[in-house]
């Protein structure tokens, strides 16, 4: 019978060696202790025993009894102590490790040409001037010497919201709301959006301005010349080629517009400047005194320069881009591209 015991220790000690898992010592426990168990067997085959033996063999079983309660108790703890291992291995965290990066955003390349624009007329004394998107009728024509009926309104395809207010059609209606409020000196430039009806390859119907006035006594065609060859300069690089050209604008005279260079072929000849070697660039000239006249300057007096142009277009010249629909597409591998810039 004491063999019995043994060969139940010896099966224990091998069964309880193997098992891995919390479930497995339970179903072990439940083997040996359990109400159809084997000790339990053993124990319960006691009373059946000759008298003299029962004593001797009933400490046994006990003894063994105590032993398996006590190594199922220390497998427990040590299943249980390899399991929060694993787990902890398993949710470590190198903390060493770089963070993630969280994608960031950058200015868009009109926006960076404005401020490029507008950095470096400020330099040169500027004021930066704001004016309203909607206009009236006056600022956006009347008062810049484009009277009703004139033909210079149909160059222009304006939005009208009502017979008297437009979406204004340029920056230079911020030229009369400056002078209308301040005596000369006057020296701002002026950012912003413009509207016009008009859709296709190179034209959007909405699209930047930046206007330019500079008014005070014994300004000449000389200062105009030399800061717009300067801005020029500055822009597209110090060897950059300026002309000037006779044109007619109805706020100025007299009036003219700027090329420079081709900044494509180098004045060779190419697609983008149709072969002349020139790219227009800008209008200016010196402020009409009828202007002037409109916001109460006396022209006897003063003189000013004013200028304007398209930053869509200078962004294109600047950095190579050959369709104007990309600015306003929100395409991220173009815009990326800039992001450096
Ligand atoms: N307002 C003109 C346009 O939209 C640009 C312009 C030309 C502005 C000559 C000026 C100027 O101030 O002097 O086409």
């Amino acid at each position: 019978m004491f063999e019995e015991i043994e060969r139940l220790r010896t099966e224990f000690e091998d069964r309880i060696s193997k098992v891995s898992s919390l479930s497995e010592i339970e179903e072990l426990r439940v083997q040996f202790l359990g109400r159809k168990g084997k000790l339990t067997a053993l124990l319960k085959s006691i009373p059946t025993m000759p008298p003299e033996k029962r004593k001797d063999f009933g400490k046994a079983c006990n003894r063994l009894k105590e032993e398996i309660e006590k190594r199922i108790k220390e497998r427990l703890l040590f299943i249980k102590e390899e399991e929060k291992k694993k787990k902890l291995e398993s949710e470590r965290i190198d903390v060493s490790l770089p963070g993630r990066k969280l994608p960031v955003g950058s200015l868009h390349v009109v926006t960076k040409t404005l401020k490029e624009i507008l950095r470096v007329f400020t330099s040169m004394g500027f004021s930066i001037a704001e004016g309203p998107e909607i206009e009236t009728d006056f600022y956006n024509f009347e008062a810049l010497n484009i009277p009703k009926g004139h033909p210079a309104r149909e160059m222009q395809d304006t939005f009208y919201i009502s017979e008297d207010v437009v979406l204004r059609t340029h920056t230079s209606p911020v030229q009369i709301r400056v002078m209308e409020k301040h005596q000369p000196p006057i020296q701002i430039v002026a950012p912003g959006k413009v509207y016009r009806k008009d859709a296709d390859v190179t034209h959007t119907p909405m699209f930047h301005q930046v206007e330019g006035l500079m008014v005070d006594q014994k300004v000449t065609f000389a200062d105009l010349k030399g800061v717009l060859e300067l801005f020029l300069k500055e822009i597209f690089g110090p060897e950059t080629k300026v002309r000037f050209r006779p044109s007619y604008f109805p706020f100025t005279e007299p009036s003219a517009e700027v090329d420079i260079g081709c900044v494509i072929c180098g004045g060779k000849g190419c697609k983008v400047c149709k072969g002349t070697g020139w790219l227009e660039i800008l209008g200016c000239g010196m402020v009409d005194p009828a202007v002037f006249k409109a916001v109460d300057i006396n022209p006897e007096v003063y003189q000013g320069f004013a200028f304007g142009m398209g930053v869509e277009r200078i962004a294109m010249l600047k950095y190579g881009i050959d369709d104007l629909r990309l600015f306003f597409e929100n395409d991220l591998r173009f815009l990326r591209q800039f992001s450096g810039v």
